[in-house]
């Protein structure tokens, strides 16, 4: 790029990575804008063209291009000669058979989950009885209270049950599991210290996941019964106190050990809401069920006591659920399918959402229903294959197992070095009685990945000191004093200082796992960049001197077309990925280019690199130069198709495809249509521009003469829902902002490209006030930064520049909001605000480790700062030298203190 900002020369354009350094036409920056391709490439417009210019010239682009795009609508050249189609062309209703077989993971991702293992555990943990042989006369049933100081034995408890054999492990585990032995009970018949025992079961549950998910995506570690004491207890008095709680709580259940605050909190909020053993399943459940089985009769009390029933004699069962556990019943298969269709409607759902909403085992749901276990086990296995939740493995096979299984076979054959692979099969399936069988081959496969996977797991890590984050209800949050858990991906608890110790038990944490902050540090969500085409990273920072139209054809068509070299792209990728992480962007929506490789590269470096991302290939055939288009939609499709499922066989819970029209001039109708058809039939992210300029928005309404606006040109082609995020929206009129609106699209405002290229001013406020989800995008080329901290700043400055040509009376945006929108705002624009996005329980764990006196800061810290004004003065000030460390889904891929995390 010439340095001062002039446009480029024309000249044979050489790419610098070919011309090498010493070469006279290497560019001091390594631009290829510095050698720009012959004007003549660039179609008609020249970077010469002037605004008035624009629409006449792009016209006549048209005409250049128009013989070599056959699908194209507009072969006539000029808008004016243009055939009117009377309606646009209506994608027709989706397909219900997909053209191309999507990935069969795909479709689980929303259905119900088969539960966690072991599938005969309940939800307290404790799986049914069954005949493990203990001698259960050894067992004192008046034993008196041990004097025990658990927490001062934590330490040797850790050595001593490692020292374990892992045959008195098992016997741990079976007493207390499956005889309902309490802790103590078992300490006193094997010689053991309780808290050894403890810490047994601890592990056991850690790794075997007994903390399973109630329907509201919360944790849930008590009975139904133990809910509804801690309940009663709630509703005695109105000023009864949690601590309060608590203790009575222990008093009734001491074999409980600790409850945390949380878990009390959580109880009380599921008793207020009347959920407490009756969890009703959540919305995105109930479309497969009624699917299956029709509408759901809503608003109206079920017959009987189905888990939505409000009435709560449903909780006298639940408790017998518990605790009883019936003779398995043998029933012929002809009764069992003669059963299975005799079962109403109502009885079959309530047989799913018991057992994958309530997380029953077969036999617990088959006892409380009065059914033959096959029975149960019937309708299950029937909706399991309707719903296809057996998944595919990564080699295209069907799995057989659910994970959880899988999980449970790796436990069984690490507690045992030696252990055969029969001896796995067996103790397998007396675990899972309504598991038919399961071959050798599989155990074997699922041996070959145990070692890999059991090192994976990772420990719980805990932080103390101040976070802050962003709510519905609030822009900024700070809390102070506190402490939070992670186990694995997640959030597992966030209490208050004072529950350390609660905490230390309840999970078994030592302080080896806790990160103390500092009073420099605090924690805040990772950032969300909603808009940023990691192709124009080469570009960041130069070619700023034209307005969008001209600057696509003279520097953004070039670059991107280098893309095509996957040397370079990968290149190029691996340096915006580190980028952006190093600057706390956790979660990118990418622009790719058109090519299929290239984008795949973009793909596996995000992967590689650890970070959550939308990543899109370009789609683009017409007003864009001949060498850098696609040729044909047919091609286009398939391209895309093929990325698509390129992404989904990567399975990553982090990486997804976002199919990726470039914006309406460069795509006509029939791509958009079947592009919009594509995003439908895989359930994807659809990402656009929209209403950027003034030019662009004119030269729409001449391309698309049909269309009641810019938004209805995409709307008419099925490209926006919840998972589609239009960038920019500076110029939208009322009715198009009720369109967004009604589809619940995300708006990625890009406030630095907005000033850079000189776009306009776009009002967040209008939108905001309007109900529109927003986020920040860094636009980058077109915005310099790719950094979210300069979107955060520049949104502010954008919004304070419009407050000065308005009344007094503007609401100018607010510093914490623009943190909301730079972490909350984004993740509700990438429709992911369920995982990620603040510090939600049980959300995903993204996060940045702030420290504002990090060696080098620019961050100047005084006396007198509170925290509320060092955190102010971060999202001021503040860059890429204040973030100390940087996690996504609960990983820490980056920390200053040791570079070579990645
Ligand atoms: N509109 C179409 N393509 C682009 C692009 O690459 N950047 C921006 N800012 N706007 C666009
Ligand atoms: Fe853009």
């Amino acid at each position: 790029m010439s340095s001062n900002g002039e446009p480029p020369t024309s000249q044979a354009f050489t790419p610098f990575w070919i011309a090498g350094p010493g070469s006279p036409s290497a560019p001091v920056v390594g631009n290829p804008v510095a050698n720009p391709v012959p004007s003549s490439d660039l179609g008609t417009l020249g970077p010469a063209g002037v605004a008035s210019t624009v629409q006449p010239t792009m016209s006549q682009d048209i005409t250049t291009m128009a013989n070599a795009v056959p699908h194209d609508d507009f072969t006539n050249g000029l808008p004016e000669a243009q055939p009117p189609p009377p309606q646009p062309q209506q994608p027709g209703p989706p397909d219900p058979q997909p053209l191309v077989e999507a990935p069969q993971s795909e479709p689980t991702l929303e259905a119900p989950q088969v539960q966690p293992t072991p599938t005969e555990v309940s939800v307290d943990g404790n799986p049914p009885a069954c005949s493990s042989g203990a001698p259960t006369k050894f067992f004192h049933t008046n034993v008196e209270d041990e004097e025990e100081n658990i927490m001062d034995k934590k330490k040797k408890c850790k050595v001593q049950r490692r020292r374990l054999s892992p045959s008195h492990r098992e016997m741990i585990i079976d007493l207390v599991f499956n005889e309902k032995k309490t802790s103590r009970e078992v300490a006193r018949y094997m010689g053991l210290p309780q808290s050894t025992v403890m810490s047994v079961v601890q592990v056991f549950k850690k790794e075997h996941r007994i903390h399973k998910k109630t329907a509201t995506g919360r944790k849930r570690r008590l009975t139904t019964a133990q809910e509804f004491h801690l309940f009663e207890m709630s509703q005695e008095r109105d000023n009864i106190s949690v601590d309060e709680i608590r203790t009575r709580f222990l008093q009734s259940f001491p074999e409980f050990g600790h409850i945390s605050k949380t878990t009390i909190y959580r109880t009380l909020e599921r008793g207020k809401k009347g959920l407490i053993g009756m969890d009703p399943p959540p919305e995105r459940y109930l479309e497969p069920i009624e699917r299956y089985w029709g509408p759901k009769k809503r608003g109206k009390a079920r017959t009987g006591t189905g888990p939505e029933s409000t009435n709560h004699s449903l909780l006298e069962p639940n408790v017998s659920i518990m605790e009883e556990t019936g003779p398995i019943e043998t029933t012929s298969d002809k009764d069992i399918s003669r059963q299975r269709r005799s079962l109403s409607i109502a009885e079959r759902e309530m047989i799913i959402s018991l057992f994958f909403n309530e997380n029953r085992t077969i036999r617990e749901v088959a006892d409380f229903m009065h059914l033959a276990k096959s029975t149960v086990s019937s309708v299950v296995q029937v909706f399991k294959k309707e719903h296809r939740i057996q998944r595919k493995t990564s080699t295209g096979r069907k799995k057989k197992l659910s994970d959880d299984h899988e999980q449970m076979i790796m436990d069984i054959l690490s507690q045992k070095e030696d252990i055969t692979i029969e001896e796995t099969r067996n103790r397998f399936l007396s675990l899972n009685p309504e598991v038919p069988n399961i071959s050798k081959s599989t155990i074997y496969r699922i041996m070959e990945n145990c070692q890999s996977k059991l090192r994976a797991r990772s420990d719980m890590e805990v932080f103390v000191g101040t976070f802050v984050h962003s709510t519905e209800e609030s822009p900024m949050v700070i809390l102070t004093d506190m402490v939070m858990g992670v186990l694995n991906t997640k959030i597992e608890f966030m209490e208050s200082l004072e529950e350390l110790d609660h905490l230390k038990a309840e999970y078994g944490f030592t302080d080896s796992n806790i990160h103390y902050m500092t009073p420099s540090q605090f924690m805040m969500p990772g950032m969300i960049d909603t808009h940023i085409h990691a192709s124009q990273f080469p570009n960041n920072g130069v070619a700023m001197d034209l307005p969008l139209l001209e600057w696509l054809q003279t520097y953004t068509f070039p670059t991107e077309a280098n893309f095509s070299d996957t040397l370079f792209a990968r290149e190029v990728y691996s340096k915006v990925v580190e980028r952006l992480l190093r600057n706390g962007t956790t979660t990118a929506a990418y622009f790719g280019t058109i090519h299929l490789e290239g984008s795949k590269i973009l793909a596996d470096v995000v992967h590689d690199k650890g970070q959550r991302a939308l990543i899109g290939k370009v789609n683009m055939m017409r007003n864009c130069p001949e060498y850098y288009r696609e040729l044909s939609v047919q091609e286009s499709i398939r391209d895309t198709e093929e990325f698509i499922r390129y992404i989904r066989s990567i399975q990553s819970p982090l990486v997804q495809p976002i199919v990726t029209p470039r914006f309406a001039p460069t795509c006509p109708e029939d791509q958009l249509a079947s592009l919009g058809q594509l995003a439908n039939k895989y359930g994807c992210h659809i990402q656009s521009h929209l209403c950027e300029t003034q030019p662009e928005c004119n030269w729409v309404k001449e391309l698309f003469p049909w269309a009641k606006s810019y938004t209805d040109v995409y709307d008419s082609m099925r490209l926006l829902s919840e998972k589609s995020v239009m960038a920019h929206c500076i110029w939208l009129a009322d009715e198009e902002i009720y369109t967004l609106r009604e589809r619940g699209v995300g708006i990625a405002h890009c406030p630095n490209s907005n000033i850079s290229i000189r776009s306009g001013l776009c009002d967040i406020r209008r939108l905001l006030n309007h109900g529109l989800k927003v986020g920040l995008g860094t636009d980058c080329s077109g915005g310099y930064s790719s950094s979210v901290l300069d979107a955060l700043r520049q949104a502010l400055q954008v919004s304070n520049v419009l407050a000065l040509e308005r009344d007094q009376d503007y609401q100018r945006l607010t510093f914490k909001e623009a943190f909301r929108m730079a972490t909350l705002g984004g993740a509700k624009v990438l429709n992911m605000e369920d995982r990620i996005g603040n510090f939600e329980i049980d959300k995903e764990f993204d996060a940045l480790l702030i420290d504002v006196s990090a060696p080098g800061s620019a961050v100047d810290i005084f006396s007198k700062d509170t925290i509320e004004d060092k955190i102010q003065k971060f999202l001021y000030t503040g860059d890429d030298r204040n973030i100390a460390r940087v996690y996504v889904a609960g990983h820490r891929i980056l920390d200053l203190h040791n570079k070579n995390l990645h």
